[in-house]
């Protein structure tokens, strides 16, 4: 018999705050290469990591989207998937486990979060309408634009301290998205908060933020989305920082943030520890059943959404492990780790690391490179020559924001706030050992300091993107080098 969730949650006098809660059953060798070759393989694949093929990327932090390992406890269920296309045995585990984490009642499963985003989005959100946010994430943002509406970003001025580690650094700006209801409250649907904010360093929000913008929702009949793709990470800064949340658990906080929002859409991939995978959820009974001939179309019938029986379960499985107070603790301990092992190194770092990514401040590494000449992109290179790490840049080279009243028009591309690279954390991937090289390939490319070329973006030869889907420009954009790399 596997160990039930309760039997996981268990008090314990063992030092899982020190290491991982876990062992390792299965494990998959790395391909050997050497810095030649890595310094070829980047000129061959457009000098990005996400570009090469991810078997020449020995540690790879590019992102921590469907990269988790599963648990046997996963395994196991899976053998247990029903495939049958209707109705499927696996779909009621799955609905019951989100029921469990979130409280909602009209639940769809989905194959990943944007396509859960994309009905959603469809159903709620029109032509002329206005959809603010803490930050959207790149697919939601796509979204907006798809239904000829405005994505607008109201991100907290705390933001803006790269050092200050004891604030929710991911909140929005209440005060903005009370101006902005003032004056556009009719073109408002919906306000989309992402919790935490993985464009902004993946700040957390706090459950105060929360809890105004359901104020704020609620006052003028807007709805409150909630991007809940890591939000037990989130639930885990919010029982550590804010005020009377230590004695919860993170279920606990989770499903009280849950009970805050009238959406929830979630890319499991991301916390509910599997390869592929989300759901949809909603409080209203009639955009539930407004919501099933759209996800009939896009990803399958509304028990199985895209996915397999055996993912359903995976899922089920996941979601609840995901949440497990002793799993975050261990998460986040592995995450301040490699922020530790980086900061030794003297590699400046956007603070506090949080959630499930550290952020390189790329342009305090290499001060010598302009924000538009792409620090970030720079330094991604390199430590991918040094050492096989595969890290993502997102400095104003490769994340400009568009303007978002004229977003085709290059020429008014605002520059990031920060030249960051993020460095996102696999759930249950790496080891201490694997944090400390990946951090000595850091330090080794820094050393090259003004050596490091800068970047500047290329013509390509590609059909020009339409305003629909503009959001997904960073996507196609191409950079090289002005000068060869050490
Ligand atoms: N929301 C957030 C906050 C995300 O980070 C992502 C994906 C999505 C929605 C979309 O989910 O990929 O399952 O369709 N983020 C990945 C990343 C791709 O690398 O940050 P999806």
């Amino acid at each position: 018999m596997r160990m039930s969730n309760e039997e996981m949650k268990a008090p314990t006098d063992l030092p899982f705050h020190k290491a991982q809660p876990y062992r390792i059953k299965v494990v998959e060798y790395a391909r050997p290469t050497t810095r030649e070759q890595r310094k070829a393989l980047l000129k061959e694949y457009g000098w990005s990591a996400p570009n090469l093929p991810a078997e020449y990327v020995y540690i790879n932090f590019v992102t921590d989207s469907g990269t988790g390992a599963m648990s046997d406890r996963q395994w196991s269920a899976m053998m247990l998937g029903d495939e049958s296309y209707f109705n499927c045995k696996s779909w009621y585990a799955l609905e019951a486990a989100i029921k469990e984490l979130t409280g909602f009642e009209y639940i769809l499963p989905c194959h990943q979060g944007r396509s859960g985003e994309a009905i959603l989005y469809e159903v709620l959100v029109h032509e002329g309408d206005i959809v603010p946010s803490n930050t959207h994430f790149t697919t939601t943002r796509a979204h907006c634009y798809s239904r000829q509406a405005e994505p607008v970003d109201l991100l907290c001025a705390e933001y803006m301290d790269p050092e200050r580690k004891d604030v929710f650094k991911g909140n929005i700006d209440t005060d903005k998205l009370r101006d902005l209801f003032k004056e556009q409250a009719k073109k408002i649907p919906a306000v989309e908060l992402v919790m935490p904010n993985n464009l902004n360093a993946g700040q957390p929000v706090s459950m105060a933020n929360l809890r105004e913008v359901k104020e704020i929702t609620n006052q003028y009949g807007a709805l409150l989305f909630l991007d809940m793709a890591r939000l037990p990470e989130n639930a885990h800064m919010v029982k550590n920082m804010e005020a009377g949340y230590a004695n919860k658990s993170c279920l606990e906080i989770v499903r009280e943030a849950c009970s805050h929002a009238d959406v929830i859409h979630m890319s499991s991939k991301k916390s509910g520890l599997v390869n592929i995978g989300g759901f949809v959820a909603v409080k209203d009974r009639t955009t539930f059943l407004k919501l099933h001939p759209k996800l009939i179309r896009t990803d399958g019938f509304i028990t199985y959404g895209g996915l397999a029986g055996r993912d359903l379960e995976a899922l089920a499985v996941g979601l609840l492990e995901g949440v497990n107070d002793y799993y975050l603790m261990d998460r986040q301990r592995q995450v301040e780790y490699f922020a530790n092992a980086l900061k030794k190194r003297g590699v400046a770092i956007y603070e506090p690391a949080a959630c499930f990514a550290v952020f390189i401040n790329a342009g305090k590494c290499l001060p010598h490179i302009k924000p538009i000449e792409g620090p970030g992109t720079a330094l991604a290179s390199q430590a991918y020559i040094e050492g096989g790490l595969g890290i993502t840049p997102f400095d104003s080279l490769h994340r400009a924001r568009e303007d978002s009243k004229d977003p085709l028009n290059l020429a008014k591309l605002g520059l990031s706030p920060f030249e960051l690279i993020r460095c996102a954390i696999p759930r249950r991937v790496y080891t201490e050992a694997h944090y400390e090289v990946a951090a000595d390939a850091v330090e080794a490319a820094m050393k090259h300091g003004a050596q490091i070329p800068p970047y500047r973006r290329i013509k390509v030869d590609r059909p020009p993107i339409e305003l629909k889907d503009i959001g997904l420009r960073p996507f196609f954009d191409e950079f090289e080098p002005m000068g060869v790399h050490p």
